[in-house]
């Protein structure tokens, strides 16, 4: 497989956590990770396989790095790519607007047919999530607040997917 581009946005740093776990979880294959706070727009054309992480703050709000990044995605062209998504939030504090940032990041894709990597709503509880759609989340999902001790699992069974996906 080839190098995976790992971008992620973190206010508190379990966003920023996660995003080494992955790059663990893919093992040999080598992920290179980018903080959005600071990270160079040419970086992104270099990737064929994406990886976009962010954390959600209020209702359809990406963490804020990102809702100052997302403009460097207009008009970088997607053919040929391949991306995946990953969003933390909290499912008891904020159950009407579960991983908002995470649906409101796959919204703002200029081209959602890249998008690989979705994962089930099962074992979550939660009324309303931008990021539920069509009864599957847009990719993976994480609750470091409520569910920690399921993140690792999670993570192992999204990166075995994914090493098919991106292909
Ligand atoms: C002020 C505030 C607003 C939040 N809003 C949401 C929300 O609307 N939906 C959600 O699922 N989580 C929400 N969260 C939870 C965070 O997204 C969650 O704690 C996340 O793990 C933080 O990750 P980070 O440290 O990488 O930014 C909020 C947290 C705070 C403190």
């Amino acid at each position: 497989m080839k190098t995976i581009g790992l971008f992620y946005g973190s206010t508190y740093g379990m966003t920023e956590k996660i995003a080494e776990k992955i790059k663990i979880a893919f093992g040999k294959h080598k992920v290179v990770l980018y903080n959005v706070k600071d990270a160079p727009q040419e970086a992104l054309k270099e990737y064929d396989y994406l990886i976009f992480g962010t954390s959600a703050w209020g209702i359809g709000e990406m963490q804020d790095d990102w809702e100052r990044w997302i403009f460097e995605l207009e008009d970088i062209d997607f053919s040929g790519k391949k991306v995946a998504l990953f969003g933390l939030g909290d499912q008891k504090e904020y159950p009407e607007s579960f991983v908002d940032g995470l649906g409101t990041l796959y919204c703002r894709l200029p081209d959602k047919s890249v998008v690989v990597g979705e994962w089930p709503t099962v074992g979550y509880k939660y009324y309303f999530s931008l990021a539920d759609k069509d009864g599957k989340f847009v990719g993976l999902v994480l609750d470091e607040n409520n569910q920690q001790e399921k993140s690792d699992e999670r993570i192992r069974k999204w990166v075995m997917q994914l090493e098919k996906e991106f292909v």
